[in-house]
């Protein structure tokens, strides 16, 4: 199950939905910790990551369900406060609860976030944050536990923008005693949607967006009701397959303003596209030209999440791209897969030459992260001959149904289980 088999050669056509943000609905689920009640998460992505998520509330006692992708979360009698390493080492960004336990019941321990896939990914400044809120943090050999008597506000300097802290910090704060000062905060947009929800439980939050985010703590919060945004990983993911293998596809509902970064390259190669009533409209056939210099920067710049799907369009594009990963150090992995496929892709610390254009063939290869993988099935579409993707399940972490999405423009997918295609059986 854990493989696909993707027959490339053929430019996408044709329409697709963004699923729901998961970097989004992450920390909303989160926060849905900080009141003893409901809240509901509308258009919430049904993928692992997020599963993954609701078994650790559910663990700390929390009853979820769901409508279709509206995702209801229980959390009157959430008073658990100790998160396993077993789910932890499954998905990094569990670390943002720790702030959440300590705002609900002052007391909390963590296992350490596990796997080292794209990077060193430290939580130094989670756990700064944290400190200046008041906490007092022991870290023991499998266990970080935090105590506080009651958070107070603080002024936090981040040293470096980081997205993960960002969200501890805010989540910390929004219960705490008293005025936080967030500086150097980062701005991606999922920070942004996090604090548009924690305002619809009512926190008193000001500046969000900014480099300086200003939180007042509140006695209770209430209940959210709130839209996950679309997903702007996503989106690019799907715009990039569409420029590696020269099609026209329409995005239902991409968030192009959150993507402008991105946008402003795809039209460097030669991609082309339109907003027109809500729809993006982008034509990927006269994708040409070679990237010179780009590098992958915290928002509003380059997200390093596009710097693999990218990588793979450069691939088919003739003449010299070169690509610096300025966020973690470690997320060329799938250099080594391209070339198993044709391409000529050199590494050397935080540098990738793409030596473009030349002939992809389908062969072997194997996803090492979510991301990665992703780019891995798109250079499978544009390769001629069928290519095999392992370790797909990464790639499930973040993509609700990439598979049945790709089908549909004409992609042609098969999953290792039998002779099946998406979207022209129905298999499950
Ligand atoms: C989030 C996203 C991820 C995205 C990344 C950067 C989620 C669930 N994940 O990850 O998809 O690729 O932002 O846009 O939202 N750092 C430290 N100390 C810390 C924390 C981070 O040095 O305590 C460093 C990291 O090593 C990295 C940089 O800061 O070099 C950015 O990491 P960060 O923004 O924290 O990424 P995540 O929140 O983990």
């Amino acid at each position: 199950m854990d493989e696909i088999r993707i027959t490339g050669g053929v430019p996408l056509y044709g329409t697709v939905q963004v699923q729901g943000s998961k970097n989004a609905a992450l920390p909303m689920m989160a926060a849905s910790l900080l009141h003893r009640g409901v809240s509901v998460l509308r258009g919430c992505p049904r993928i692992a990551d997020v599963f993954c998520m609701e078994e650790i509330l559910q663990a700390l006692g929390a009853v979820t369900w769901w409508n279709g992708h509206d995702l209801y979360l229980d959390c009157t009698e959430a008073d658990g406060t100790e998160i396993s390493g077993s789910y932890t080492g499954r998905m990094r960004s569990s670390v943002i609860l720790l702030g959440v336990l300590l705002g609900r019941n002052g007391h909390g321990r963590l296992g350490y976030p596990g796997g080292c896939v794209i990077g060193r990914r430290p939580i130094d400044l989670h756990l700064y944050a944290l400190r200046e809120l008041g906490a007092d943090l022991l870290e023991g050999p499998f266990f970080i536990s935090a105590e506080c008597g009651n958070l107070h506000g603080g002024t936090i300097v981040f040293p470096g923008k980081s997205v993960g802290a960002a969200e501890q910090a805010i989540l910390a704060a929004v219960l705490a005693h008293g005025e936080t000062v967030i500086e150097n905060c980062a701005c991606e947009p999922e920070i942004l949607w996090l604090c548009r929800f924690l305002r619809c439980m009512g926190a008193d939050i000001r500046g969000e967006g900014t480099e300086r985010v200003i939180i007042r703590g509140v006695e209770i919060l209430e209940g959210g009701d709130f839209q996950v945004p679309p997903d702007r990983i996503v989106a690019g993911t799907y715009l990039c397959a569409c420029a590696a293998t020269r099609g026209k596809i329409v995005l239902e509902n991409a968030p192009e303003g959150e993507l402008e970064a991105f946008l402003e390259v795809y039209r460097k190669i030669g991609g082309q596209y339109k907003v027109k009533s809500g729809k993006l409209i982008a034509d990927g056939s006269g994708v040409r030209f070679p990237v010179p210099y780009l590098e992958t920067a915290v928002y509003p710049g380059f997200p390093t999440d596009l710097q693999s799907p990218l990588m793979t369009v450069l691939a088919t594009i003739p003449g010299k791209s070169h690509i610096r990963e300025m966020i973690f150090e470690d997320r060329f992995k799938i250099a080594e897969e391209l070339n198993r496929m044709g391409a000529a892709v050199a590494v050397c610390g935080r540098d990738a030459w793409i030596d473009g254009g030349r002939h992809l063939l389908g062969a072997e290869v194997c996803a090492r992260e979510l991301r990665g993988g992703a780019a891995l099935m798109l250079a499978a579409l544009a390769a001629s001959g069928e290519t095999a993707v392992r370790g797909y399940s990464y790639v499930c972490r973040g993509y609700e149904h990439i598979c049945e999405d790709l089908a549909a423009l004409g992609g042609r997918l098969k999953k290792d289980t039998g002779n099946y295609f998406y979207g022209k059986n129905t298999d499950q």
